[in-house]
């Protein structure tokens, strides 16, 4: 499933943001990618456990977490602790799939990763280039939004960073550990429950809606770890 949630962050709160970053440290993005993927990442990074990631990532997840549509999709049990990225002057990201398992800085956590999260702090016509290309069994898909809206996809899948030839890309990204690790599980348990929502309203009252609800939870206390 790929999934655009809109608005995680309103306008001002991606200028404070951006603001915050603007004054950090920033390193070499290979810090965190794995031989694979070194070989491939050119941007730059706020260094992991840094003050103000620290910050900026504290609020982002406790907005993630008052934020339905995330939490029907993700169905999360861990999130990794959101990190920031640059690209400029033709940077980019190649094709590669995420580390599978990611220890937290200073912390003996570790979080699986189903789902991989990209928050854009940019807006589109800041840039040219730097879409998040993403590739399922139905092909390739382009994925670049407005500043504060968010991109959840299997972190199984093949992705890159197509290069930014103008301006800046600046964003978010994390992991999240499911409790349902499957992902065409979770996608039917977020189909279903979006089903049970829309009826909720075009139909409250009727005794369908029990049924449904119940298996909802039936297949979710089947199929989720906690
Ligand atoms: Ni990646």
């Amino acid at each position: 499933m790929l999934l655009e949630i809109p608005d995680i962050l309103s306008r001002d709160e991606v200028v404070l943001a951006r603001q915050a970053l603007a004054e950090a440290e920033w390193v070499d993005g290979r810090v965190t990618a794995g031989p694979q993927a070194a070989k491939v990442k050119r941007n730059a990074q706020v260094p992991e456990g840094h003050p103000t990631a620290r910050a900026l990532g504290d609020d982002i997840l406790a907005r993630l977490e008052r934020t339905p549509l995330f939490i029907s999709a993700a169905l999360p049990l861990k999130v990794f602790p959101p990190l920031f990225n640059r690209y400029s002057g033709g940077q980019s990201f190649g094709t590669h799939i995420d580390t599978a398992i990611r220890q937290v800085p200073g912390t003996p956590h570790r979080v699986r990763t189903d789902l991989s999260a990209t928050l854009f702090l940019s807006e589109p016509d800041e840039y040219d280039g730097g879409e998040l290309m993403v590739e399922d069994s139905y092909g390739a898909h382009a994925v670049k939004l407005p500043a504060g809206s968010m991109v959840l996809y299997p972190a199984s899948s093949l992705h890159d960073v197509r290069p930014v030839t103008r301006g800046e890309r600046i964003g978010g990204f994390f992991w999240i550990q499911s409790m349902v690790r499957d992902d065409a599980q979770r996608t039917l348990l977020f189909d279903l429950d979006t089903a049970i929502q829309r009826l909720t309203t075009a139909a409250p009252g009727d005794p369908a809606l029990v049924q449904l609800t119940g298996v909802y939870h039936n297949l979710l206390r089947r199929w989720a770890d906690t």
